[in-house]
């Protein structure tokens, strides 16, 4: 299980607990959670593992070429055949926010 989802399992209970509300998410975020990004991203997988961090990508991409990045990314970064292109986009939004 992904860091975001053990996270978000997490921010389920204590709101159960509390009886507040879970904090919305940014579907982007759900996108890059579910498609476990950071463990290449954010986070390394095992000690040692290289993470490339993602950032200034507002200055090289648009949100359409970035889900076009994301279809066919280069080597060593895997495609995400998955995704449709309406969740590459989201996903991409969500990129340029968050590590512009
Ligand atoms: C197995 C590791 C791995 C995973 C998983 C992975 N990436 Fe990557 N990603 C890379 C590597 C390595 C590069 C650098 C490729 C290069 O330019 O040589 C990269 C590059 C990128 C870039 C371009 C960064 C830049 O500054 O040009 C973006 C954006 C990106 N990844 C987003 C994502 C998203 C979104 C996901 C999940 C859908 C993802 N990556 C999943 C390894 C990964």
């Amino acid at each position: 299980m992904s860091f975001g989802a053990r996270i978000r399992i997490l921010a389920v209970l204590v709101s159960q607990l509390t009886h507040a509300p879970a904090f919305a998410e940014d579907p982007g975020r759900v996108l890059f959670d579910e498609s476990e990004c950071g463990s290449c991203h954010e986070f390394p997988l095992a000690p040692g593992q290289p993470v490339v961090p993602l950032r200034g990508l507002t200055s090289r991409f648009t949100a359409e070429s970035l889900a076009a990045f994301l279809l066919a990314p280069p080597l060593p970064m895997p495609p995400f055949p998955e995704l449709s292109e309406p969740e590459r986009l989201t996903l991409a939004r969500y990129l340029l926010a968050d590590f512009p």
